[in-house]
């Protein structure tokens, strides 16, 4: 999708992607995994001050507030409307300040970059313990797929631990965005890492967000992904 589609989508504020609740995923699968590595119980946690978490293509998801409970998150996001609707609808006001190419609006623990993904390198934003990416992959058609997977790589090291969700339906059901990315299309994508499907559930309702899908079968699946 060119950049011009997603800017229209934000003008028009045909956001059916957006979702108006946490991923019910961060909680039941998500959350387990992030304890795993700090020996700690979600009672005892609070912000992990060393902890960052990438979210790539971001719009204006509030599961970067559910992240920002656990760690420091940057997000990713084309839109200046995007970014200013996510702290104006928590009532902040934020100024943002200009870096290079992009515009970053800050506020305590969340640092949101405004402008193009594939521009950002670790020199501006760091490196990562975690990515999130939940509508990022499958919002791009097959031909960009692989250059933002390799846009990613540059973000996860040997300690970074990359949380990928993807649908899958029948390609010739429904054109995208979204696009159906199967497990071996991630096995192809991040053929030099060690990809885990961690949940995969069957999408009865056939609600993705905002929007009803009509395909026969929806499916998504939550996928670990780290360097091998
Ligand atoms: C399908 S939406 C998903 C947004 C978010 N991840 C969510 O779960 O609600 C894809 C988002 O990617 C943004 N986007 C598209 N291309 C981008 C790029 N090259 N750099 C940064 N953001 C981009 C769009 O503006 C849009 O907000």
């Amino acid at each position: 999708m060119e950049a011009n589609f997603w800017h229209k989508c934000w003008e028009r504020n045909t956001l059916g992607f957006h979702q108006v609740e946490y991923h019910p995923l961060l909680e039941r699968v998500v959350l387990p995994e992030l304890l795993k590595d700090e020996c700690s119980t979600k009672q005892h946690v609070g912000v992990w001050p060393n902890k960052r978490v990438l979210v790539p293509l971001s719009g204006k998801s509030d599961d970067m507030i559910w992240f920002a409970e656990y760690a420091n998150v940057v997000g990713s996001e084309l839109s200046k409307i995007a970014c200013q609707d996510f702290f104006k609808e928590k009532q902040l006001n934020i100024q943002p300040k200009r870096d290079g190419d992009f515009f970053v609006y800050r506020h305590e623990n969340i640092s949101l970059w405004q402008g193009d993904f594939f521009s950002l390198t670790t020199d501006l934003i760091g490196e990562f313990d975690w990515i999130y990416d939940r509508a990022a992959l499958i919002a791009l058609p097959e031909t960009m797929q692989q250059s933002y997977v390799n846009q990613l790589k540059n973000f996860i090291n040997p300690h970074t631990t990359l949380f990928l969700l993807t649908l899958e339906f029948p390609t010739d059901e429904m054109s995208g965005p979204p696009f159906p990315v199967d497990e071996l299309r991630v096995s192809e994508l991040f053929s030099d890492h060690s990809v885990t499907c961690l949940h995969a559930q069957t999408l009865l309702d056939k609600r993705f967000a905002q929007r009803v899908f009509d395909v026969s079968h929806l499916v998504e699946k939550l996928y670990l992904i780290t360097q091998s």
